[in-house]
């Protein structure tokens, strides 16, 4: 079985959400975010609840094909990987190398792509796979412009299959402003259903997530 032991799943009363996350994944994510903070755009991982509610759509059947966008320190991936069937499908993309580096050391079952997300449907057809079934994004949405969110909308809408399940999160302080409301007008002009979800509060900052079905394909 894949092993993702460098997260935990447990919470400190003081609410701290990475209570057995590795001083190295922490450590590995500050220089990350120093190198590139435009790209990480948090100033935390992702906490484990956050990290199920996103994983809560990944279907547990062995055909299964799941991809993950920005995967970072590997905190959703490991939720993704305590859901999934062990005979699916799992690609995740993380384009800072260092950070993909430490998802391959953690992670057998993960095929871990040091690639950015737009090549989202290269590596897929290298791979024999033309449509996916689910994909969880951790893209920090907010600080992409309007053009760049298109683009990998674009991309992320044409592999999906038509039954196919799009969920990312979003920082709820932040849904006011411009690029967040962008977002969620982008999302709504390329799926039919856009749910967003009550905010996880166990996630510092707070955020919210939306699941998104029935892509409206482009030509
Ligand atoms: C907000 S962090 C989320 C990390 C992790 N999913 C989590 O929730 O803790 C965003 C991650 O996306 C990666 N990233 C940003 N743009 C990307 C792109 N175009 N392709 C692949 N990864 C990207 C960053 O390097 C960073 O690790």
């Amino acid at each position: 079985m894949p092993s993702m032991a460098a997260h935990g799943d447990k919470w400190t009363a003081g609410g701290c959400h990475t209570v057995f996350m590795s001083g190295r994944s922490l450590l590995l994510f500050a220089q990350a975010l120093l190198r590139a903070p435009r790209e990480v755009g948090a100033i935390a991982p992702s906490s484990s609840v956050l990290g199920d509610r996103l994983a809560a759509v990944v279907p547990r059947s062995d055909d299964a094909v799941i991809v993950e966008l920005g995967a970072g320190t590997g905190v959703v991936t490991a939720r993704i990987e305590r859901r999934r069937s062990p005979q699916s499908t799992f690609l995740a993309f993380e384009r800072d190398p260092q950070l993909a580096m430490e998802l391959k050391r953690q992670s057998s079952g993960v095929q871990v792509i040091a690639d950015d997300a737009r090549r989202l449907r290269l590596h897929l057809e290298q791979r024999g796979l033309t449509t996916v079934d689910t994909i969880v994004c951790g893209l920090p949405w907010a600080n992409f412009s309007d053009q760049e969110q298109s683009e990998l909308l674009g991309v992320i809408t044409r592999v999906l299959g038509a039954e196919g399940v799009f969920t990312t999160f979003a920082y709820a302080h932040a849904l006011a402003l411009p690029q967040a409301r962008q977002f969620r007008a982008a999302l709504a002009a390329r799926f039919d259903e856009v749910l967003p979800t009550r905010a996880v509060l166990r996630n510092f900052p707070p955020a919210i997530t939306y699941v998104c079905r029935t892509p409206l394909v482009r030509p």
